[in-house]
């Protein structure tokens, strides 16, 4: 397979095992560009990137950008505060807005669930999710697996260990269907306030004992603890959190001495990670960050062969 499937990249749970194994192997090319002296390709050239977030991002924002720039292509950003949303614009009139300005991608994060889906549907830009809600968050799954295959050589037959707030975790969501669509196995640990009330339905193994997930472990993935997202206090204190769940280097020793230890970001350290395994030898979360911006030229690249494609 030499193309993606679709217009719009919404989520994991539509793409083939092939398209992401694509994806992998196209971002494998752009990290070559990204460690050449002069970052440079013209994929993009004449092409516009928007970025539309309705919540806060420094990593995912940030790489589209810079990977629009380093393909070529002309790069805007629009926020909801200093935009018309302030002033109560609907999502979809926004949207419409900023198709009718020639954009070819519209890369958006919502609060809800689903919102990207919606306007991809009306709107002739590819629409790229950078995070929806509490449902997906693609772009993070794919730079997580290109960083797995990157440190161990394959996806197929991992054991990762996935520790914190599943329920609120987006991050999850995609990583779990597309860590499971690649061979690998999914654990996952942590307060059973703070997993989804369907755990035992996935295909992720769930145990309360942070232990029982780390053991032989291939990956380690801390979580953050989603505060923002929390109604009511779903566990007694961070402390006690800290002291259960928190992943640290003593609990690192669990897993297989080659185990790489992962994290999305932002992390809160000292909670679900220490400082001291954060920057450890372990540690590839910096590595993650510069994988982000590989993936998501990729994604770009792709997305624009199919748009020239028909
Ligand atoms: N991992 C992630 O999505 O980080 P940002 O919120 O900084 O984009």
């Amino acid at each position: 397979m030499d193309y993606l499937r679709n217009k719009d990249l919404l989520g994991i749970w539509h793409l083939e095992p092939e398209e992401i194994a694509l994806i992998l192997d196209t971002a494998a090319v752009m990290k070559k560009v990204l460690d050449a002296p002069t970052k440079k390709t013209s994929h993009l050239q004449g092409k516009s990137v928007v970025t539309l977030f309705y919540e806060n991002s420094t990593r995912t924002r940030m790489s589209f950008e810079m990977a629009a720039k380093f393909m070529g292509g002309a790069s805007a950003n629009i926020s909801t505060s200093g935009s018309s949303v302030n002033k109560g614009e609907t999502l979809l009139d926004t949207g419409v807005t900023l198709d009718m300005m020639s954009t070819d991608f519209l890369i958006m994060r919502h609060g809800q669930s689903g919102a990207p889906d919606f306007l991809a549907n009306r709107i002739r830009a590819s629409v790229i999710n950078a995070g929806d809600g509490m449902h997906e968050h693609p772009t993070q799954a794919l730079l997580d697996m290109f960083t797995m295959r990157e440190s161990l050589g394959q996806i197929e037959g991992l054991k990762v260990a996935i520790v914190g707030d599943c329920l609120h975790s987006r991050v999850f969501r995609s990583n779990l269907l597309a860590l499971t669509k690649m061979g690998a196995s999914v654990y996952c640990s942590g307060p059973s306030t703070l997993m989804p009330v369907n755990i035992k339905d996935t295909n992720a193994v769930y145990t309360k004992h942070v232990e029982e997930a780390l053991e032989g472990a291939d990956v380690i993935m801390g979580l953050r603890i989603q505060r923002e997202r929390q109604k009511a206090a779903l566990f007694p204190s961070i402390d006690e959190y800290a002291h259960f769940f928190g992943l640290n280097l003593e609990r690192r020793k669990l897993a297989k001495e080659r185990a790489i230890v992962m994290h999305p970001g932002p992390a809160n350290r000292g909670v679900e990670i220490s400082s001291e395994l954060y920057e450890s030898d372990h540690s590839v979360i910096s590595e993650q960050v510069k994988n982000g911006v590989a993936v998501r030229m990729a994604v770009l690249y792709l997305l624009n062969l199919w748009r020239n494609r028909v």
